[in-house]
């Protein structure tokens, strides 16, 4: 069985990859590295001793994307190429509506010519919005996003979801990440952020190596336990274990189903910071700082449906979490390719 990942060489991606290949898929990955770059699939192939297909393009180029389902058997995709960035998104929104939403329709167009009928869609918790109380349950309704980049996943989600709904062949699996954070156990793949992380986790790593000076904890005001944003940080490899459940589950049923992938526990950013010292014996010079605009108090999942139907919860604990983002750093100061 062979799986496309598009946007495969990203941080989500190579983790998938890794997962898949251990579970004995053979793995085709398609990225223009615009935030990556393919020494992470190199490190992939490292790792698990076995072989990717790799192919440098940009999936919105329907020629160039045929050409990968001309030369493979593809029996699934799993579409993770995306921009990600939220405040980037804010002042360029028609470069993230016109990169999210056309490789998702130049995949869709791609797979219906070559009668490729399962897709599985990295959205995102974002899609909840404000309204919706937590913990998010995925039968609840799409809100109102706080950004172009959430509108971009919850336009995605419509159009898959449109798009399966007249071809009853197609099989589509929309999967709702919560917070990822951590690295591949070995320190050798991991998250590598351009430029300043936007992340809280990134950012932590590069305050305890001594790259940045100070993390600004935004907002100790909110009404939570220590007054801190809460979050379901969950662990990458846990996430990339949670696509390989969905591709299992979607080769064998015709379905269309959404799954949050998190914990269903909430940790806050003072937590994170004071496990990251401990679990890792470093300091992480930070201060209290006004609020980010457009952060929720709170964001959890409901992580039962994944469980129930897919099998899938997460094994790792928030000590793995830290351990591994450090390590990744510590082993990759400069990331991958500076
Ligand atoms: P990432 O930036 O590391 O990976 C995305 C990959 O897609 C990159 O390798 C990038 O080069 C590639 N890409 C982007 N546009 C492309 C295009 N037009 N053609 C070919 N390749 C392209 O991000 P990630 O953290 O691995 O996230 C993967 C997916 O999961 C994204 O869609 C993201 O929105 C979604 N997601 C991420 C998070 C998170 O916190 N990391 C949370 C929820 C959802
Ligand atoms: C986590 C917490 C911050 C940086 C984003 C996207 C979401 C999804 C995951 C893609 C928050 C606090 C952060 C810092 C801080 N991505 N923080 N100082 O905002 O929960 O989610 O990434 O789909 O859509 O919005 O993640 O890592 O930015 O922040 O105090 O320097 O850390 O306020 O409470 P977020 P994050």
């Amino acid at each position: 069985m062979t799986v496309l990942l598009a946007g495969g060489a990203g941080y989500i991606g190579s983790h998938t990859a890794i997962e898949l290949l251990n579970a004995g898929y053979d793995v085709v990955v398609a990225d223009n590295y615009s935030n990556s770059c393919p020494e992470s699939i190199n490190r992939v192939e490292k790792i698990t001793g076995k072989s990717v297909k790799l192919y440098e393009l940009d999936i919105k180029d329907t020629d160039k994307l045929e050409k990968v389902f001309e030369e493979n058997n593809i029996d699934a995709v799993i579409h993770f190429a995306g921009l990600k960035a939220v405040g980037e998104s804010v002042s360029k929104p028609v470069m993230y509506y016109r990169n999210n939403i056309d490789t998702t329709l130049s995949l869709l167009e791609t797979m219906g010519r070559y009668n490729v009928k399962n897709i599985i869609f990295s959205s995102s918790a974002t899609v909840y919005g404000e309204e919706n109380p937590v913990p998010y349950v995925e039968t609840m309704k799409r809100g109102v996003c706080t950004n172009p980049y959430g509108w971009t996943k919850a336009m995605m989600e419509q159009i898959f979801e449109d798009t399966a709904r007249a071809d009853a062949e197609l099989a589509v699996i929309l999967l709702r990440y919560f917070n990822p954070i951590g690295a591949h156990e070995s320190g050798m793949i991991g998250e590598d952020p351009n430029g300043i992380p936007n992340n809280l986790m990134p950012y932590v790593s590069q305050v305890a190596i001594g790259k940045r000076e100070c993390l600004t904890i935004f907002g100790n005001d909110y009404p939570t336990a220590d007054g801190t944003c809460t979050r379901d940080y969950i662990h990458v490899t846990d996430l990339a274990v949670g696509h390989v459940r969905a591709v299992d589950y979607i080769i064998k049923n015709k379905c269309v189903e959404i799954f949050n992938l998190g914990t269903g526990v909430p940790y806050s950013v003072t937590e994170i910071v004071e496990t990251f010292e401990r679990v890792n014996g470093v300091k992480v010079n930070h201060v209290y700082g006004a609020r980010r605009e457009g952060d929720l108090a709170e964001c959890y999942a409901n992580a039962d449906k994944a469980y129930e139907i897919l099998g899938w919860k997460t094994e790792r604990t928030l000590e793995d979490m830290c351990r591994d983002s450090w390590n990744w750093q510590k082993n990759n100061p400069d990331g991958y390719c500076k």
